[in-house]
């Protein structure tokens, strides 16, 4: 008997959203930090309602106040990997916030290296190759963006590119045209969430501006034709994060959700977690959920796979042993 799931690369994964409540207890207990509760699952009860994007960040960014060493990163990149590794993930391209630790007084080199130190031996200790991707707070403005990418580059060889996340609306990707071309000049991989909350403006901003390689969520582009057309011809892939989309309500059930659609017409869509200690669950309990309440099969969990492998910015070679991991998962009966 297989795993329910198939192997497959997390494209689009918070690092500071896999911070679980018995982890976030220990660290408030250890450095006497307080929180609502003490208790794991009443601080997991207080995520199960958002209101919208703004209202989770808000938990969020308080959440973050419990990480302030190397080691704390370090401890967070390592429970992740842990965790990734039971889901099937073959290759992880982690999303860190920066901003927001340096705003809070944590040096730059702690973050960095502390979650660092963790992938860099991933392959070895949990049989998972991973890659940090620098994320820009879209809510800091362009400014603060050059300021940190600057302030990041004496450590470029921990990192592999730059996105763009927290709050959507009002922060189109236009005002961040210098910044990724900084980051373009410094051979860095260029990813940018728009299309959550955002209409199909952003995701094509993000594309002609910010000359973007994926697109983080994408969902709203269904809502434009043309714009869906393009994603098709251009192969530019979606990182789809289900659960998420219907904790953050995005969506309003699972069962309304578009990724079938998205399959049907050709784009390059995958799953991912996003936040998975938020929204209920990692990439696994993902692909379980769509199988479950949108009806995809196996071939069609293969196909999510698939995409997210070639979506992965990781070598060549490394790319056909998961393919043929993934071939081997489909040929096995469920
Ligand atoms: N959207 C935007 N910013 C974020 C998210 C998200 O889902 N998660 C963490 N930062
Ligand atoms: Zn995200």
């Amino acid at each position: 008997m297989s795993a329910p799931t198939p192997p497959t690369a997390e494209l689009h994964l918070h690092v500071e959203g896999t911070i679980e409540a018995e982890l976030l207890v220990r660290l408030a207990d250890r450095d006497g930090l307080p929180l609502p509760s003490r208790d794991p699952a009443v601080l997991r009860e207080r995520y199960e309602h958002f209101a919208d994007l703004q209202a989770f960040l808000d938990v969020y960014y308080a959440n973050l106040a419990v990480l302030r060493t190397e080691e704390d990163f370090h401890e967070l990149a390592t429970g992740y990997l842990d965790r990734a590794r039971a889901a099937g993930v073959r290759r992880a391209e982690v999303f860190f916030d920066p901003q927001t630790h340096v705003g809070r007084g944590v040096p730059l080199e702690a973050v960095i290296r502390g979650l660092s130190s963790a992938f860099a031996a991933a392959e070895e200790t949990h049989g998972v190759s991973a890659a940090l991707i620098l994320c820009f707070l879209r809510d800091l403005g362009p400014e603060a963006a050059e300021e940190i990418l600057r302030a990041a580059l004496p450590l470029r060889e921990h990192f592999i590119g730059v996105g763009l996340d927290s709050a959507e609306v009002g922060y189109p990707p236009s005002l961040f045209t210098r910044v990724y071309a900084m980051a373009a000049s410094e051979g860095l991989h260029r990813v940018a969430h728009a299309g959550e909350e955002g209409g199909p403006d952003y995701v094509r901003e993000a594309l002609d501006l910010l000359h973007v390689a994926r697109v983080d969520h994408g969902i709203r582009a269904m809502e434009d034709p043309e714009l869906v057309a393009r994603l098709r011809a251009e192969r530019i892939p979606l990182t789809v994060c289900p659960l998420s989309n219907v904790y953050l309500r995005a969506v309003d059930a699972l069962p309304d959700h578009p990724l079938p659609r998205m399959l049907d017409q050709g784009l390059v869509a995958t799953v991912n977690s996003d936040d998975p200690a938020y929204f209920g669950g990692y990439v696994d309990e993902n692909y379980r959920a769509v199988a479950r309440d949108l009806g995809l099969d196996r071939a069609r969990l293969a196909q999510l796979a698939r995409n997210s492998v070639d979506a992965a910015f990781a070598p060549a070679e490394d790319k056909r042993r998961w393919h043929g991991e993934i071939a081997e998962w489909t040929a096995r009966a469920g």
